[in-house]
């Protein structure tokens, strides 16, 4: 539909005649020139905004003749796209650094890249401290990545972490890399300029900036083509992208992405994460509700139920103003789910002021949260000025009664879709069983009902729920 960007066309175009099936390389080369071809291995961690990026990663690297592997033991170039949004998630990076070590020993030559946020916060720590790291590329560098594999190669010290105002990697087609062919990302910003206390990522994603809508709406297109029926509009504050036409001055506002990428076919479903409730607007919840293609679903993240918590938070919302937030998008769509981010445990947090969390879980009705405990990160706002003082214990129990407590409402809120017919988009197998499918309601809750002949996933079918846990619906085809 806005098909103005033939690099997006071409680019997708040579991916799809050399995947026969799949991205992946076939492990058995059949060919001589199949033998020498070079190959990556990548893992990712930490948010979708990371698995995306891997996949312009991928598609930056096959460019150059780079081919991806899921086997490391046989890659040349080993990458691990890594997170520090928790201590926990830096740990377990650093034990996989040494798993691939021992690769290298077995195989020399073999080089080890670190991308994304651990690489932009350590930046050349990780070279001088881990003898295991031969390159570090932050997350606005990845174009370099060629260019800094050679320099690697030469035996000389391969860094670039730099961070970028402008880059959005546009004109980038991911190569999409473990697909089920009928959901896809497409990230439509980079960076973040809020400053929550606790928050490392403006430091390890820069300053805000919002890709050419062209470009997205074209992505979406592509994809939409190539048979995908999903996709989800990836920010870490979505609400806030605004892109300027360089002609026409035009200034294309959230809303109005929304219902761009809404509008490339009825059949193409919309999701985005994640929204910051100081930004969205009610121009967004109308869009929503317009667009029978924009999925009713709503990742509203409320950190904590507390006033003074949230504004030592630096959220810039207070525990009413949220609340608002909350009924205004019942109000608009009275079918919407929310869920929500949850830490427990934040600098001087008191137990009434954590009641006032639990408080919120049942208020707010979400349909699932995701939760943890505070941990504090070097360098942020919360480091400097604020005491890391509730007891480790302490915030594991006060997690535990917000984990179990989501899980009675979760439990609850899909209780109450049974006997209800929903839209599906099937996505696959379920995990459990190769009888039944998997797919998810326009609410984003995952529903298992059992197969019928002629359908495949990529298609939507209309499923009665006849029973439900806290995680799952199970359902029954109607016709
Ligand atoms: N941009 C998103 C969140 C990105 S990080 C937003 O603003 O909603 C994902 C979640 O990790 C956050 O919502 C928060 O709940 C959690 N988180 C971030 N920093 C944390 C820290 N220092 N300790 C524990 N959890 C943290
Ligand atoms: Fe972090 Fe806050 Fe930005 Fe989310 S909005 S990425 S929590 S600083
Ligand atoms: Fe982690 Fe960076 Fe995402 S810190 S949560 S990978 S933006």
């Amino acid at each position: 539909m806005y098909n103005d960007n033939p690099t997006l066309e071409s680019l997708a175009k040579t991916i799809d005649e050399s995947k026969q099936g799949s991205v992946y390389d076939r492990g058995h080369p059949e060919s001589a020139e199949e033998g020498d071809r070079r190959r990556f291995y990548i893992e990712s961690y930490g948010c979708q905004m990371n698995f995306s990026d891997s996949e312009i990663v991928a598609s930056i690297l096959h460019e150059v003749g780079y081919v991806p592997t899921r086997e490391m033991e046989a890659a040349d170039l080993i990458l691990i796209n890594t997170c520090s949004i928790r201590e926990k998630a830096e740990e377990t990076v650093r034990k996989r650094l040494q798993v691939f070590d021992r690769v290298k020993q077995q195989r020399p030559g073999t080089l080890v890249g670190v991308l994304g946020c651990m690489a932009e916060r350590l930046k050349g720590k990780l070279l001088e401290e881990e003898k295991l790291v031969d390159l570090v590329v932050g997350p606005d560098a990845y174009r370099d990545l060629p260019k800094l594999v050679h320099t690697a190669q030469d035996g000389e010290e391969a860094i670039n972490v730099f961070l970028s105002r402008e880059e959005t990697y546009a004109d980038i087609s991911p190569l999409r890399l473990d697909s089920n062919g009928v959901t896809a990302f497409i990230s439509i910003m980079r960076g973040c300029d809020n400053m929550c206390s606790f928050c490392v990522v403006p430091f390890t994603r820069g300053r805000e900036r919002s890709r050419n809508a062209f470009s997205i709406a074209a992505e979406a297109a592509d994809l939409y083509q190539r048979g995908y029926r999903e996709v989800t509009l990836l920010g870490q504050n979505v609400d806030s992208y605004k892109w300027e036409h360089p002609d026409t001055g035009e200034l294309v506002s959230f809303a109005k992405l929304l219902e761009m990428v809404a509008q490339v076919h009825p059949d193409l479903r919309v999701r985005f994460s994640t929204s910051h409730p100081k930004d969205i607007t009610d121009e967004v919840l109308y869009t929503m509700a317009a667009y029978e293609n924009i999925c009713k679903y709503i990742h509203l993240p409320v950190q904590s139920g507390n006033s003074r918590i949230l504004e030592r938070m630096n959220r810039t919302y207070d525990r009413e103003w949220y609340m608002d937030k909350v009924r205004r998008i019942y109000e608009i769509m009275p079918d919407c789910a929310i869920s929500s981010d949850i830490i427990a445990g934040f600098c001087s947090e008191t137990e009434e002021e954590h009641r006032d969390t639990l408080r919120m879980v049942e208020w707010a009705n979400y349909s699932m949260s995701y939760m943890f405990y505070y941990s504090e990160r070097p360098g942020t706002l919360a480091a400097r000025k604020y005491e890391d003082d509730v007891p480790l214990e302490v915030k594991k129990r006060r997690l535990q009664e917000i984990i179990r407590l989501q899980n009675q409402v979760s439990y609850r809120h899909n209780q109450k879709d049974i006997g209800k017919t929903f839209k599906v988009l099937i996505e696959g197998d379920s995990k459990r069983s190769d009888q039944a499918f998997r797919g998810r309601n326009s609410q984003n809750k995952m529903i298992v009902f059992p197969k019928a002949g002629g359908l495949k996933p990529g298609m939507y079918v209309q499923v009665r729920v006849t029973d439900a846990t806290s995680a799952t619906l199970m359902g029954q085809l109607t016709t």
